[in-house]
Parts: structure tokens; sequence; C-alpha cells
């Protein structure tokens, strides 16, 4: 179907979890690129839990997604058609594909990938994901040897890096998950020293007094809500809490209200928000760190990959319904 465009857009905006029946499927012409532009076709999308919020009603600083729009995002393609200088076809990009298998943009808006990457990689572990998570722990969280680390999220995509991340910079570190499997897979093959399966624990506060008896020199928190209090709960002096993200909180009906932000008097402590964009000047040295840290068998990771665009929206709802493990990408085509 060498004309044949097919993409994802949104068909009604969703009241809580956003799932298969909140997008609809559609085939356009694929558009001729036009000079300075490029023709490619998709081989993979990242769905991140952020697309969930362009797509709600009130999305704050980002641009919304409507009804009938094309839902936007990033994806790993190789070049079809190219009408600018130093793009051939067969090249691989990284660009805004948006969930959509045929796109044509501007060249400008297209990363030439660097050789020897893999698709998912330069989506994942060197991408968005794990350059949060490398500049969320060292950068926000300054991370010191020796120190106590919480990650909650911590078999996702950012969690299963952060974690490590704090881990080689010789922390004790220990992970939030949802499932005696995820525990299981953080503490034998990711290296956590201990993990929490929120979803097995009456007293989540307690829990993570148990696994961290000293208290807390750092809190990554991908969650929110009532774990974000747990931590609180349980902050050592001068404690750092890094808010990455609150999947808790974003779909939800009624937002969590935190209890413990007292305790942030007494214990000296600090809470700070991030946007990875925040550290664009600074990913190449994010890059390099990971990768050298990949080579030497220190940092693993894993992508969890569905197969099919037209599931894409089904990978939005795992997300929230806890049914990925690691990165979650869908292959398009290639
Ligand atoms: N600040 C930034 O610049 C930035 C950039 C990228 C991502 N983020 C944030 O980082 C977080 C992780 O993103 P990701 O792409 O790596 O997603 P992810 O962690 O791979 O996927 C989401 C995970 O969250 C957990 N989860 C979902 N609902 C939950 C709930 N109600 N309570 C507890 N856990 C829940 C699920 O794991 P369980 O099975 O363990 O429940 C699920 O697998 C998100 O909050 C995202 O918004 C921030």
């Amino acid at each position: 179907m060498r004309n044949a465009n097919r993409r994802i857009v949104l068909r009604t905006r969703p009241e809580g979890v956003a799932g298969p029946e909140h997008f609809a499927e559609e085939t356009v012409a694929v558009r001729a690129p036009g000079p300075g532009e490029v023709l490619l076709e998709t081989l993979y999308v990242s769905v991140d839990p952020a697309m969930r919020v362009w797509i709600s009603e009130n999305p704050g600083y980002v641009q919304r997604i409507d009804p009938g729009d094309m839902m936007r995002g990033s994806g790993i393609a190789r070049v079809v058609e190219s009408k600018v200088p130093g793009l051939e076809p067969g090249d691989l990009v990284h660009a805004r594909t948006g969930w959509q298998s045929h796109p044509t943009l501007e060249a400008e808006a297209v990363e030439k990938l660097p050789a020897g990457v893999t698709p998912t990689d330069w989506l994942g572990v060197l991408g968005m994901t794990g350059l949060t998570a490398y500049f969320g722990m060292r950068a926000v969280g300054g991370v010191q040897p020796g120190e106590t680390v919480l990650v909650s999220g911590a078999a996702g995509g950012v969690g299963q890096i952060a974690g490590q991340v704090a881990r080689i910079e010789a922390c004790r570190v220990v992970g939030i998950a949802g499932g005696a499997k995820k525990c299981a897979w953080l503490r034998n093959e990711l290296g956590f020293h201990a993990t929490i399966d929120y979803k097995a624990e009456p007293n989540l506060a307690a829990a993570v007094a148990r696994e961290c008896p000293g208290g807390l020199d750092v809190f990554y928190d991908n969650v929110g809500g009532a774990m974000l209090d747990a931590a609180l709960a349980n902050l050592k002096l001068r404690a750092r809490v890094v808010i990455c993200g609150r999947i808790s909180q974003t779909a939800a009906g009624e937002l969590y209200g935190v209890r413990n932000m007292g305790q942030l008097i007494g214990k000296r402590a600090r809470v700070e928000g991030f946007i990875v964009s925040d550290f664009a000047h600074r990913f190449g040295e994010g890059r390099a760190w990971l990768s050298a840290r990949m080579a030497e068998g220190a940092l693993r990771h894993r992508v969890h990959e569905i197969e099919g665009l037209e599931h894409a929206p089904e990978g939005l709802a795992m997300l929230f319904r806890g049914g990925n493990t690691g990165k979650l990408v869908v292959r398009v085509g290639g």
C-alpha cells in the first residue's frame, strides 16, 4: 500500500484511563515530499504516560490534542524519499512521527540516528526515557555514594533506568512496583537491593520504613498520590524528593490530597520537579554515560514491544494498568 498512510486519531476525549474506545484508525493518501521535506516509513512509535495529559481537556503547558487530531508522539522511521541533501532513502531517523505509518516531515525536524544504535534504544534508554532517569536522578536528585534511594514506578521505562543510575552511583536502591514478578525482576536482573510490591502492602509508609530502615535520602517519584505521602513519612534530614511524574493522578477523577508535606520542615527536605528538556543542552553527556554503562554491562533495560500501529491505543491503557515492564514501544513497520 505504497500510497496509504495509516494513522490513529483521537475519537473522543476520555474520562479516566484512555484506550482503544477513544481512538480511531484512518487511512489517508501519502503526501509527496516538497523541497526541504522527507517522506518516512515509521518503524516504531513511543507510548508515553504524558499522552494521556495531551488528550485531556486542560493539558496545562503542552498543546492539547482534540477529537479528529492525529495522536502526536515520537518515533523512529526509515527515509523513503528525500528532497534534502544529507538524508538518503534507507537512512534511519528519529522524529515526531506521530501515530502514523508514512509521515511527510520537514527535514529540520528529523534527526539521523547515530551508527550502531538500535531504534528502540533511541526511544528508550538513550532517548527521552533514559535521559529523564539520568538527569532526574543525578542532576535533580544529586545522589551520593552510600545514600538510600527509593524509586516508584520502578519497573517502567524511566524507573528501571533511574534505579540503576543510583545503584551504579553506589547507593542502596529500593524499587516500588506492582506485583511479585516485576519486583523479582528488579532484584534479580537489575540489581535493586530491595523492592516493595505496593499492591500487596496494606500500609505503604510502613513498607517503606521496613525496607529503608534508616530513612530516605532521595525519593524518585514517578507515581505521586499515596506513594508520595508514604515516602514523605520516611525522609532523612536534607532528603531530596524528585517529582518526575504522577501517573496515579494523571487519569484520576479526584486528585489525592498529599498529607505529609509538613515533614519537609523538620527534615529540611527539598521537593523539585523537572522536565527532561530542561537538560537538552546536556543530552550528549547523558547518552555518553548511559552508553558507557551499557557497554560495561552495568546497565540493563527491557523494551516492551507491541506489534501493530492499530494497537497503540491499547498500549496507552497498559501504562495506566501496569501491563508493561520496561519501556513501551509499538512496532509499526519495517
Ligand atoms: N519529567 C519528565 O520530563 C518526564 C519524562 C518522561 C516521563 N515522565 C514520567 O515518568 C513516569 C514514568 O514514565 P514511563 O514512560 O517510564 O512509564 P512506565 O513507568 O513505563 O509506565 C507506567 C507504569 O506506572 C505504573 N502505574 C500506573 N498506574 C499506577 C498507579 N495508579 N499507582 C502506581 N503505579 C502505577 C505501572 O507499573 P506498576 O505495575 O508498577 O503499577 C506502569 O507500568 C510517568 O509518570 C511519566 O509521566 C516524566
